[in-house]
């Protein structure tokens, strides 16, 4: 789109952003961060279209999971390493099971900024604006806190450089070598919990035994032991997002800098509003939510919108619908999809739908639910003969506790333990690992129907 400009989504009706008072605070962060060098390269996003197209064919599986919203506070190395560590984990055991790459994206260096339902919250009969995410104000319910500050922005920027300079590191410097990624696993299955999983852990040990002895090993083939990690967010916050965009000189497109993919959120994909139009002018990747009040009429107008020469892995769609809806929503969006002969990637996010609250007052997501939604986004695809794509969740490499459920079964009760998520609740890394067991073993099923299920 060649008249497109990065700043014109500041003529759109936008929703959701803060309103700063201090004009002069902005501005001059926005100039700051317009000198700053990009996260990202547009080679790699266009890398990660081309492996989201491949999705998007059946060629491929991806996984995007991370934090609902990553913390200032809560930033540490060993948090970002556990949540790639368990990404690793689930990654292989879904290859396994798919028998395609999969593509992992983590919700990561730069998911910070939060839409709400309500732009305001009260506690005790005081009244004050919701807690937006770091990126914007804080979380203390005190009116001081929830300020919006842009000074914010430049921390953010800090902190998702640091993010992803450990993520790159991690990625080739030797840690995730597929051995020790499987080993992490068998711990896993040797709890006596987890015994429904060893039989898929062991016939993974199998694999990799006689890929050994056939001479494919760490040293011969390097692919072993690196693996490609991308990042991707909510483009929610434009001014963020509009100073990271820089001109690519080899395509002279514009990339969003912020990270390899954004996606738009369920609350701001107004066609006609500021988020679409400023995602709409990006060469990145982009995602859009999809959700139970989506139309097939919004969705055809923003199919052509976000991806109008009908690119394979520009456009993901993430269906998040709540478990027992999908087959109520998808097909209309699907056959939607179909007429238009647009050429998306597919992937079902079960946790926005699942949110319910705990008898002890917690914002909780039922294992069982985020489970029987991704069953019911499979049975769809596979009456529609269409492709699911991949999966999105909200997890963490740490032992929370805010999802129910599970082998290690997390009760109501337990939630006060280790509650702490800044925004939604996430799968803990047992969670978030047996999940990828259970889908593995359904994509395998999809791969061979009439295989008897194995022993999970
Ligand atoms: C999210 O992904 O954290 C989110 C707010 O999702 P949705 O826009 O689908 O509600
Ligand atoms: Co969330």
């Amino acid at each position: 789109m060649s008249d497109w400009q990065k700043t014109n989504w500041r003529n759109k009706p936008r929703v959701q952003m803060p309103d700063y008072t201090d004009q002069d605070a902005l501005q001059s962060v926005e100039a700051q961060l317009s000198k700053y060098p990009p996260l990202v390269f547009a080679g790699e996003a266009r890398r990660l279209k081309a492996q989201l197209g491949a999705a998007g064919r059946g060629e491929a599986f991806l996984l995007q999971g991370g934090d609902c919203a990553e913390s200032f506070e809560q930033f540490s190395a060993d948090g970002i390493r556990d949540t790639f560590k368990v990404m690793l984990q689930m990654a292989m055991v879904l290859t396994y099971g798919a028998k395609v790459p999969v593509v992992k994206v983590g919700r990561m260096a730069g998911q910070f900024a939060k839409p709400r339902s309500a732009p305001t919250e009260t506690v005790n009969g005081v009244e004050l604006p919701s807690y937006r995410g770091d990126i914007i104000n804080d979380l203390p319910f005190t009116a001081e806190a929830r300020i919006p500050d842009p000074k914010k922005m430049l921390q953010a920027y800090t902190q998702a450089a640091a993010t992803l300079n450990l993520l790159r590191a991690f990625s080739t410097g030797g840690y995730a070598d597929v051995h020790q990624v499987h080993s992490w696993t068998l711990g896993f299955t040797e709890s006596e919990k987890a015994e429904a999983y060893r039989e898929m852990a062991n016939r993974i040990t199998d694999t990799l035994d006689f890929m050994k002895a056939a001479g494919v090993t760490t040293e011969t083939a390097h692919t072993l032991q690196s693996v490609e990690f991308y990042t991707s967010h909510e483009g929610l916050l434009l001014e963020y997002e509009e100073a990271l965009t820089r001109l690519d000189s080899t395509s002279g497109k514009w990339l969003a800098g912020s990270g390899h993919m954004i996606w738009i959120g369920d609350r701001t994909r107004q066609p006609d509003g500021a988020h679409v139009e400023f995602c709409s002018g990006v060469l990145n990747p982009i995602g859009l939510k999809c959700g139970p009040t989506t139309t097939a009429e919004d969705l055809k107008v923003l199919m052509k919108k976000l991806n109008p020469a009908n690119e394979e892995g520009k456009l993901t769609l993430i269906a998040r619908f709540g478990a027992g809806k999908a087959a109520e929503h998808l097909p209309r969006l699907v056959k939607a999809v179909k007429e238009e002969g647009a050429k998306v990637t597919w992937v079902c996010d079960p946790m926005h739908g699942n949110t319910i609250k705990s008898a002890t007052g917690y914002k909780t997501r039922p294992f069982d639910s985020v489970l029987r939604e991704v069953r019911d986004f499979f049975g769809v695809h596979q009456s529609e003969g269409t492709v699911p794509g991949g999966v999105h969740f909200e997890m963490t490499g740490q032992d929370v506790t805010e999802c129910t459920g599970g082998v290690r079964d997390v009760t109501e009760e337990d939630l006060s333990d280790r509650y702490h998520t800044a925004c939604d609740p996430r799968l803990n890394a047992s969670q978030s690992l047996e999940l990828a067991f259970l889908v593995a073993e359904e994509l395998s099923q999809l791969r061979s129907p009439n295989e008897d299920r194995a022993a999970i």
